[in-house]
């Protein structure tokens, strides 16, 4: 379902509505300067009492330090008497009077008429708050995390009378049919196991494979470098497992489409096959169908491409051996000016590639090599292996002491926090990267096509 603002424009994840919007829009606080009484052409000294405030405060009156700022958006009462004192009694009074001036003619708790909040219209209503609920047919992920860490996950396909199995216990499919996204449920040995459904970056990580996959990290940063929007038309070599077909075709939507060619038949159907199963998955609970958007091809790139002479793709993606090979067969289907993306292990290969590219004169330049590094981390409150919270460790505590917090956050065993909630920055955290990262994936290579420029003629020469 394509959400839309109350002016109708489409909301796309992450990015701001064409018109001010609640779930994309941010209201901009007024400019320091806007606050100035004298105005930006004054002549008059400046009052040096008045700059210090300046610099201790914003204009709109929010504090700079970064305690300040995070204190100021907890209710006073769950802020303990230690970060009082750090930051100053006066300032949480102050607060807590409510700020000097509101920016809105509307009193506090009147409705602002005059500036109402745009919405978007939303068909599903409050039932969006909880989710569509598990169905047969659906493909869920579970998971259980102990000690910080993901100790068990697993994808599945729902069905009536199937059994989720792990060395934590066994949940019924009945048990799960009818819960929400989100909902934990005990195993039959007690563990809590939280079930969902799949992102598409976790589906392509989890769905059985054939040849490797470009990973979804890479497959982004491709999709950003061919610049592909909805309506284009994309080619992709080869097909491999899908992955990365699946994303492009999210990516053209239904009004664009892709062209992907894989030269072995087991490849060509183990594709095949998972943009199936993300397309069941999808339309059991989605309001509108995943697109019919991809052509798989079981041909050979190079020998297919001369006889498609009347298709031309705006972007090309391409993740095989020795793509330079295909290029000059794809070159006259590139739009004039479109990006194709090349994912390749090995830098050698990035070598081949632009060699290739400069001896066979091929009108590709090549504008990026990127390797995309993502590392992961864990923060998280530190709890002892009798699952209460460590105690923050004082600068002068002794050594000895500061050993024995260490010994027991290793052996912290609970994931959850204990009953007691203690105020808002009372506890110590664990941040840290998380031991074990993805290394490195690939290269991604950027190749756009130009149209050299008209020789050169002398001038005199024209005459
Ligand atoms: C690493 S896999 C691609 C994985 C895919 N990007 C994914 O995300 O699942 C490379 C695939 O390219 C195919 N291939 C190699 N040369 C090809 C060619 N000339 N034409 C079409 N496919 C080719 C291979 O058979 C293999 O399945």
């Amino acid at each position: 379902m394509i959400r839309r603002c109350a002016a109708r424009f489409p909301v796309t994840l992450g990015g701001p509505c064409a018109v001010p919007c609640r779930h994309h829009c941010r209201s901009e606080p007024p400019s320091p300067v806007d606050d100035d009484p004298r105005g930006e052409d004054s002549e008059e000294t400046p009052d040096t009492s008045l700059l210090t405030k300046f610099h201790s405060r914003r204009a709109w009156g929010r504090l700079l330090s970064p305690l300040d700022r995070v204190t100021q958006m907890i209710p006073p009462q769950f802020i303990s008497q230690d970060i009082r004192d750090l930051r100053g009694a006066p300032e949480i009074e102050e607060r807590e009077q409510g700020p000097p001036e509101t920016p809105s003619n509307s009193s506090p708790g009147q409705e602002d008429t005059a500036n109402p909040v745009p919405q978007c219209e939303d068909e599903m209503g409050p039932s969006r708050l909880l989710g569509t609920p598990f169905r047969p047919g659906d493909v869920l992920v579970t998971e259980f995390k102990k000690r910080h860490y993901t100790e068990f996950r697993k994808m599945f396909k729902l069905t009536e009378s199937g059994k989720l199995m792990s060395n934590w216990g066994a949940i019924g499919h009945k048990e799960i049919v009818g819960k929400l996204p989100g909902q934990r449920l005990r195993t039959s040995i007690g563990f809590e196991f939280l079930l969902r459904r799949p992102s598409l970056e976790e589906f392509v990580l989890f769905m059985k494979r054939g040849p490797t996959i470009s990973y979804p990290k890479d497959i982004t940063a491709m999709l950003m470098m061919m610049d592909i929007s909805p309506g284009d038309v994309v080619l992709e070599a080869g097909s491999g497992s899908g992955g990365m077909t699946l994303f492009l075709s999210r990516a053209v939507g239904a009004e664009g489409c892709v062209y992907s060619f894989e030269i072995r038949t087991d490849h060509h159907l183990i594709a095949q096959r998972n943009f199936r199963k993300w397309k069941n998955a999808w339309d059991i609970w989605r309001s509108h169908p995943w697109p019919e958007n991809v052509h798989f091809i079981n041909k050979d790139l190079s020998v297919a491409l001369p006889d498609m002479k009347s298709v031309t793709f705006d972007a090309v993606a391409l993740d095989m051996l020795n793509p330079h090979v295909a290029l000059p067969a794809l070159m006259p289907h590139l739009k004039q000016g479109g990006v194709c993306a090349v994912y390749l292990a090995n830098i050698t290969q990035v070598i081949d590639l632009l060699e290739g590219i400069r001896s066979c004169q091929l009108f590709l330049v090549c504008e990026k090599v990127k390797e995309v590094s993502v590392k992961d981390w864990l923060v998280a409150p530190s709890i002892r292996k009798d699952g209460t919270i460590s105690q923050r460790v004082d600068p002068q505590r002794n050594a000895e002491s500061e050993l024995q917090q260490n010994e027991s956050e290793l052996h912290s065993d609970s994931e959850e926090l204990p009953e007691t909630v203690k105020p808002f920055g009372q506890i110590p955290y664990i941040a840290r990267p998380l031991p074990w990262q993805t290394g490195h994936t690939a290269f991604l290579v950027q190749l756009r096509k130009f149209q050299p420029s008209p020789k050169y003629m002398d001038p005199e020469d024209a005459r």
